[in-house]
């Protein structure tokens, strides 16, 4: 180092020590997919481009042939940019590994390919990681191993509360004021209205709309759910427990697929997109409903139990996740 004006001392090479790290794991088609984690990129990246890949029929492709190179570029390139902004020294740097080693990343990214035509790599940018708590409430549904249930909602009304600390406690006061009603007629910030049932006096609570629930069939759990959102926490549930009950969807269909949402007040009908094709919303329309886009209603998170065990499913639209122990 000295003899070629190398910068690393003799205290570098004492204060280096080797770290034990996660592996990163993955799975592809009935594999089981165990590697190296950051500060290796190799670990994500290989998981995460076997999770593009198995939304492919490779096994129908030719080895080099021109379909198989232009869809391992193409992979390729969505994953390297996204080695390129999200990946380093996990001791100096939060690396997204849960987003970019999931099968649903995988697949929202492959919206940005075609099979047909090369992207140039300029219109490709790494994928958002949205790192920020949520500013919502938070619903989780849990299970044990003798079946027993409990479905918990629990929140601080709006974002940071009332935006109060308590000195040296580490948590925030709430505003769950804002749940009564303070002059009928006016709305809260969720766009609900009240009256006297719901007006502040000493030692009453404010009326919520948290809706944790449990469904039994044949006396015995079914469905757990429960969701965030305010005003929009009823309605949340509501379309899930049909997709299941009425609907037969699977838990992910259930959980995922577009809402809608009304309150009687404001008189209008909200709609996630996607939800509403375009002849459903003219007809809406011509029957005398106010149609409004809305960003996303609710945030569910259940477990199934039926014939096939158990699932659980964590609604994409926010940050959750099914965990089984
Ligand atoms: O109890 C209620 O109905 C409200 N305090 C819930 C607020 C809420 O869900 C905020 N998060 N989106």
């Amino acid at each position: 180092m000295r003899k070629n004006n190398g910068f690393i001392s003799i205290e570098d090479l004492k204060n280096y020590d080797s770290v034990y790290r996660e592996p990163i794991i993955g799975t592809y088609k009935g594999y089981k997919i165990i590697s190296m984690g950051p500060p290796s990129s190799g670990g994500v990246l290989i998981v995460q481009m076997l999770n593009m890949l198995e939304n492919f029929d490779v096994e129908s492709m030719k080895r080099n042939s021109t379909e198989f190179v232009h869809l391992l570029t193409e992979i390729q390139r969505l994953a390297y940019a996204d080695r390129a902004t999200h990946l380093g020294d996990p001791d100096f740097w939060e690396n997204p590994i849960a987003m970019l080693t999931s099968k649903e990343y995988a697949t929202e990214r492959l919206g940005l390919i075609s099979m047909k035509n090369a992207t140039p790599s300029i219109e490709i940018a790494h994928g958002t990681w949205n790192n920020k708590e949520s500013m919502e409430t938070t619903h989780y549904s849990v299970m044990d191993k003798a079946g027993n249930v409990a479905g918990i909602t629990t929140t601080i009304n709006l974002s940071y509360g009332n935006k109060k600390i308590v000195d040296g406690a580490g948590f925030f006061l709430n505003n769950e004021m804002d749940d009564f009603s303070s002059k009928p007629g006016v709305p809260n910030s969720f766009g609900l209205v009240g009256n006297e049932a719901n007006s502040i006096e000493p030692g009453k609570r404010p009326l919520s709309s948290m809706t944790p629930t449990i469904v039994l069939k044949n006396k015995k759990p079914f469905l757990i759910l429960g969701s965030p959102g305010g005003s929009r926490i009823i309605t949340s549930v509501l379309q899930a427990l049909l997709n299941i009950t009425i609907h037969n969807m699977s838990l992910k269909e259930a959980v995922s697929l577009p809402r809608v949402h009304s309150q009687w007040l404001p008189d209008a009908v909200y709609f996630e997109e996607n939800s509403l094709n375009d002849d459903v919303k003219e007809l809406l329309i011509d029957n005398g409903h106010t149609i409004l886009p809305f960003s996303y209603i609710g945030n569910v998170n259940a477990i199934l139990i039926n014939e096939n065990g158990y699932t659980g499913y964590g609604d994409p639209r926010g940050e959750n996740t099914a965990k089984g122990y």
